[in-house]
Parts: structure tokens; sequence; C-alpha cells
């Protein structure tokens, strides 16, 4: 152990926070201790977003923080990686923007990470090294620093090319990791006692084992996994809707220890926008498998992610986009203005719209999101759930957390912190919730 410190600035999605603990197993590994405080750190690591402009600007503004720092403190080394250092071009305008950059490289090369910070303390020479081929990352360390959840990779990249993102050109084509290394990292997890929920992490997790060539598919990994005799939930994401298979429905309506939650990201209400996103599923098929999960999960906690202000979507793809939130009955969505990415091919679809017009349809779409959620807390009410009992608050009394993450306070109770309880929800003050332990 030395007495260096290590502060990673995380941006963006799961994959992003779960690939943060890779870069700290590399600083831990070479006894570097984690702070989050920038000005104690002795190493300063940016893991980026590019999925929207508006992620990069921060960064890039967040990078250029960081030079007065650098002023007080010469040895500091500041790193970027991750989705906006993995395009090439970015990851040339950071180095040359920011001098005090000591090391850069993308999403394919996290293995290396400790590569380079050994070299570059040795020789004080700037790295930028980006790689174009999806990697499994597979004999990396690892810190976990996500309490009692523990995300596990079953695959990498995206073969979708939706017209909008950016994903599968930073983090190419899918690759799946084997169903055995899967089940022995999460054996590993579940037998310390210490993760209570794993969740299963790809771009695009329903078309998981596609690339393997056997009969491997996602629901048969769900079924192995949850069939691990532990006390535990199960989570994954993200799914997307045309590969979203019945086997895959049936193994969340069977097996209790798969969490009834489901992230279905739609997109769009509106086919013609559909189409023109490349999503290869039309409102009807979609409402359809909606029909068919809530059928088969009563319970089924639904949410999904919508981008508004598509190339030339008109008032009516709008509406469209709004009645299919009501008709689903979510209990919350994500609502996201478009963004053009270069090199993406909706970037240079005509009719983009003016960011006023996509400002104001964004917050209709959150308003509306916000009644639907709300409406859907009140619907908790009188409901048994199975929660985490996440922590003792005081005396007899304790926040336990459902699995769609609403906290509920229990009081006068005697709970096993981290146990699995059944709680009926009896009460409800603004956005708390209360309960009582069902026997
Ligand atoms: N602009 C706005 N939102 C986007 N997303 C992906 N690409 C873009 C973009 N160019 C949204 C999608 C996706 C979520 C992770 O981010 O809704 O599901
Ligand atoms: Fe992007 Fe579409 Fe792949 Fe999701 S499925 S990462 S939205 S290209």
């Amino acid at each position: 152990m030395n007495d260096k410190k290590y502060c990673i600035l995380t941006y963006g999605c799961q994959m992003n926070v779960h690939e943060s603990e890779k870069l700290a197993g590399f600083l831990e590994e070479r006894g570097f201790t984690e702070t989050n405080k920038q000005e104690n750190a002795d190493i300063i690591v940016f893991n980026t977003c590019c999925i929207r402009k508006s992620a990069e600007e921060k960064i890039l503004g967040n990078i250029g923080a960081v030079k007065p720092l650098k002023k007080n403190n010469p040895d500091l080394i500041v790193a970027v990686c991750g989705c906006m250092s993995q395009q090439v071009e970015m990851a040339e305008h950071i180095k040359k923007t920011f001098p005090f950059v000591n090391i850069i490289f993308g999403t394919h090369n996290l293995d290396k990470f400790g590569e380079y910070l050994d070299n570059y303390i040795n020789t004080h020479k700037r790295i930028l090294d980006i790689k174009d081929k999806t990697i499994l990352n597979e004999k990396v360390p690892m810190y976990r620093t996500s309490g009692y959840n523990g995300w596990v990779n079953i695959m990498y990249g995206c073969n979708n090319f939706c017209t909008y993102c950016i994903v599968p050109y930073v983090r190419g084509r899918e690759i799946s990791r084997q169903p055995n290394d899967i089940i022995d990292e999460i054996e590993g997890l579940l037998s310390t006692s210490k993760y209570k929920i794993i969740t299963l992490l790809g771009q695009n997790v329903n078309s998981y084992g596609k690339d393997m060539g056997n009969d491997v598919t996602f629901a048969k990994l769900l079924n192995k996994i949850a069939d691990l005799p532990y006390d535990f939930k199960l989570k994954f994401m993200t799914s997307h809707p045309k590969d979203l298979t019945d086997d895959v429905i049936d193994a969340i309506a069977n097996n209790p220890k798969i969490s009834k939650t489901l992230h279905l990201p739609v997109q769009s209400g509106s086919n013609r926008i559909l189409k023109m996103m490349n999503r290869n599923y039309t409102v009807e098929h979609y409402l359809d498998i909606i029909d068919k999960i809530k059928t088969k999960i009563p319970n089924i906690s639904l949410t999904s992610d919508f981008i508004v202000g598509f190339p030339s979507e008109t008032e009516e793809d709008f509406e469209a986009t709004c009645d299919l939130v009501k008709k689903v009955g979510y209990n919350s969505i994500f609502a996201f203005m478009y963004s053009p990415r270069p090199g993406t091919p909706a970037a240079k679809f005509d009719n983009q719209i003016d960011i006023n017009e996509k400002n104001r349809r964004v917050n209709i779409l959150l308003k509306l999101e916000k009644e639907i959620s709300n409406q859907k807390t009140k619907e908790m009410l009188g409901t048994i759930e199975n929660c985490i009992v996440e922590k003792k608050l005081d005396d007899h009394n304790y926040l336990v957390k459902t699995d769609n993450g609403k906290t509920i306070i229990v009081k006068n109770s005697d709970l096993k912190e981290l146990s699995f309880v059944n709680i009926k929800i009896d009460d409800r003050i603004d956005d708390q919730l209360f309960g009582t332990l069902v026997k």
C-alpha cells in the first residue's frame, strides 16, 4: 500500500459504473486508495459517456476544471477513458486541448489500464491508445463499490445500429461471455453473502449467446443463474423489444428470484419514427409484448426510455408517444431530447427539430411521467412487496427497498439487514411509503 489516492468520476450508464469498478481494481492493486475529493487525489480518472452532446460538454468542462489542481500538485496524474475517448477525433481533441491529461484510452482497452499507469509513472510520457476491437475484459481486477449490488457483464457491444445511437460505434459488435465464466463470477459474489442483487449487464441482453453459435440463450442463462442456491434477486438491463422472447417472459414469471421489473425502451410511439430509428418493431408489436408481459406477470413494474424531437418528428408523432406512455402505464420513464451524434445516420437526416421545441416536448413528457409515477405509487398502497432490508434507521425502524427501487419505512419491527421480507404498504406521506412486516 502507498499513501496515494485516486478519484474516479463516472458518467453515463450502469455499464460505466461497473467499468469504474474495474478501473478501481487496477488502482487498488497498485496500493492506491479511494477518495471522492478531486483535490485530495494523486490520480483522477474520467470514465466518460458520449450518448448525448450535453454529456460530452459537461465532461469537457469538468476535465478543464482539473487544470488548477495540477498547478497545486504537479505530480497529479489525469486519465480519460470510456465511450467519449473511444472516438478517435475526440481523443485527439482532448489530447490537444488539455495538455495536462496524461493518459487517454477507449472502451476496448480497459484491460490495459494497469500497463498505462505503470508506463506513465515510470516514463512520464503521455499515452493515447484507442483500439477498435471489442474485448471480453475477462481477467481484470475489480474493486466493487456498489454495496449489495453486484454488477455482472454478460455481453459487450451492440449490433443494432439504431440510427440515433453512437453506442455501436464506441462499444463495437456484440460479444457474449461464456456462461460458465458468468456463473462462476456470480457464485463467487453470492457465496460471500455480501451481494443480494445481481444485475446482468449488456447493451442488448436479449441477444445474449447469439454470437456463440450453440444453443445458449438469455432465457437459459437467466434460469440457470436463478437456480443457484442462494438468497438473492436477479435483475438485468437493457432489453430490446425486438429480441424479447417468450421464454424470457416465462423465466421472469416463473422464477421468484428474478425481479418483477423490466426496462423495455420503446423510444417513440410513432411507427414512422420507429422505422426511421431502425428499431425493427411497430407500436402494435410493442403493445402485444406488453400485453403478454402483463398477462403472465401481473405485478410487473415497467420502465422505458423515450427520445423526443427525433428529426422530422411532428406534433402528431409526439402525441402518439404521449398516448403510448398513457396506455402502457409505466412505473417510470426516462425522456431525452434527441441529440445528433456525429457519424450516426440520423445526424444527417433532414428536418432537425428546433431545440426549443424539443425542450417543450420533453417537458410535457416528463410532466406526464410525474403524474403516472405518482399514480403508480398510490396504487402500491395496500399491496404486499418483497423487499430487501437496506438499513436500520434507529431503534426498530428500518428502511427497505422494493424491486423497483421505492424505499419504504418499516416502523417498530425487528428485521435482519440484507434479508428479503414481505412488506404490506399501508401509508404514504408525500413521496415516502410506510409499511409493516407480513409474516
Ligand atoms: N439522443 C438522445 N437520446 C439518446 N439515447 C441514445 N442515443 C441518443 C441520442 N442521440 C437514449 C435512448 C437510449 C438511452 C440510453 O439513451 O433513449 O435508450
Ligand atoms: Fe443504441 Fe439501439 Fe444498441 Fe441500444 S440497441 S445501444 S439504442 S444502437
